[in-house]
């Protein structure tokens, strides 16, 4: 039996991509291996968004290309959303890489350019227009938590932003499928399903009849009776409706934690990133989700340094984050991507200003992740249970609450997808610290 390993760079949305070539490549009766050494296929799912995440795959590809002269057998391959931009050039560029695929449905291809005996070949290019095939079987590492896609693309054009080039126009797969697949999840004992979308909660819109993401949660929390819990990202700020902080305060399973970039927090900047909402109105979706869901976690992503920033401008940034008091953050220093306007803009940020502004981030989500989880010292919380989370030199337990923290704790075995109770004895900028009270 050929095997295959992939390695995955990139967001959820390649993690899941990754998932769906394993499934779809058993098929062709594949077996995953985790050794390169023994592998027949190597596929790097690659991502655009920075240029350090190109980078990343181009010094993999490079230490594979000795594994490779060592056995010429070996057939490597490049796909996601830096497939899918690249293309044929490539091909060009790596004279040893012997496929390119975009992402999403244009996976489907692969098995078909394996086929192409001897010869190298593509099948990227057009910017992908549909859906992954949903009859075959994504191959799931966890037995707990599952991605379910439930839409493809982007329509927002963010002016720093390849996703809408890479992964498309925004699609939203039929309701009806997704409650199947979340069916079939919940009947092989997955205990925590993310559902997933470059902007989640603008799902379903363009369907025929349009269907709302709270009204997708309300369908699910039916069909699987509250014994699951149910996440969803990222969203999106203008998409966040009353009805979405109402289906998250009343429907059982869903769980207590929005992924709400803002990106910036001058209202100039996010002008000029296109985001399409102030930072007053940011400030209000905050204050509608936290009204409706008291004690939300809620997290953000920050990009430091965008064209024009000026100090002001990241004061706000700083200000707004103290402000909203987020649990975490993800912060990046802008990277100009070919092909979109804010690439174009003269204004560059110097290097060494990134730099600062990002460790200001970062040093200051510290504090503020430390405050808001020092809150829970004495109190018990719930722990979905999460082998992937603990470490092994602590000896310790971990999982997640629903609020997203992750939480590691002794006092007794635990199974795995089980949930419990824990008492907080300890907080650190980025865990929780514990002891096993109950466990059901
Ligand atoms: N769909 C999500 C974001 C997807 S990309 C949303 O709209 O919020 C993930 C994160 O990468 C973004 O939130 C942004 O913070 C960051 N990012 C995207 N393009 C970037 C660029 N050109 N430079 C730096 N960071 C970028
Ligand atoms: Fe990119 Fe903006 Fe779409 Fe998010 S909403 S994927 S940042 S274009
Ligand atoms: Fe990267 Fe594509 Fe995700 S560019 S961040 S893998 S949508």
């Amino acid at each position: 039996m050929p095997k295959l390993k992939v390695i995955t760079f990139g967001c959820q949305a390649n993690e899941l991509d990754s998932a769906r070539i394993v499934g779809l490549l058993a098929r062709e009766g594949y077996n995953l291996t985790e050794d390169e050494g023994d592998a027949d296929l190597i596929i790097l799912n690659g991502c655009s968004i920075r240029d350090k995440a190109e980078q990343k795959l181009y010094s993999r590809l490079g230490t594979l290309q000795a594994v490779k002269a060592r056995r010429p057998g070996l057939r490597l391959g490049v796909a996601g959303c830096l497939g899918q931009r690249e293309g044929e050039a490539l091909l060009r560029r790596f004279p040893y890489l012997d496929l390119v695929v975009g992402n999403g449905e244009h996976l489907a291809a692969i098995p078909r350019l394996l086929q192409v005996g001897g010869g190298r070949a593509s099948a990227s290019g057009a910017e992908p227009t549909g859906l992954f095939p949903s009859d075959v079987t994504i191959h799931r590492d966890s037995r707990v938590r599952a991605w379910v896609g439930i839409m493809e693309g982007c329509d927002n054009f963010c002016t720093f932003c390849v996703v809408p080039f890479a992964r498309g126009r925004e699609r939203s797969r039929p309701p009806d499928e997704i409650l199947r697949e979340v069916a079939d999840l919940r009947r092989r004992g997955y205990r925590e399903i993310t559902l997933l979308g470059q902007t989640v909660n603008s799902y379903g819109l363009k369907l025929d009849p349009p269907v709302s993401l709270a009204e997708l949660l309300r369908r699910i929390d039916r069909e699987i009776d509250g014994a699951a819990w149910v996440r969803f990202t990222t969203s999106h700020p203008k998409d966040v409706t009353a009805e979405l902080a109402e289906a998250m305060a009343t429907l059982p399973s869903v769980c207590a934690h929005m992924h709400l970039p803002v990106q910036a927090g001058s209202s100039r900047t996010l002008a000029r990133m296109r985001r399409t909402y102030t930072r007053e109105e940011y400030l209000e979706k905050v204050r509608l989700l936290r009204a409706a869901v008291p004690g939300i976690g809620l997290t953000t992503d920050i990009i430091v340094g965008f064209p024009g920033e000026s100090d002001d401008d990241f004061a706000d940034t700083l200000g707004l984050m103290r402000t909203v008091g987020f649990d975490g953050c993800f912060a990046f220093k802008f990277s100009p991507r070919a092909g979109t306007p804010a690439a174009e803009d003269p204004d560059r940020i110097p290097e060494p200003v990134k730099a600062d502004r990002l460790s200001q981030v970062l040093s200051l989500q510290n504090e503020l992740s430390l405050l808001r989880n020092r809150v829970y010292i004495g109190r018990s919380v719930e722990v979905l249970v999460d082998r992937d989370l603990s470490k092994r030199e602590s000896g310790l337990a971990a999982g997640r609450t629903r609020r997203n923290t992750i939480v590691h704790f002794g006092g007794g075995e635990v199974a795995e997808g089980s949930v419990v109770t824990v008492q907080i004895t300890e907080a650190t900028p980025h865990h929780l610290k514990g002891v096993l009270i109950a466990s059901s």
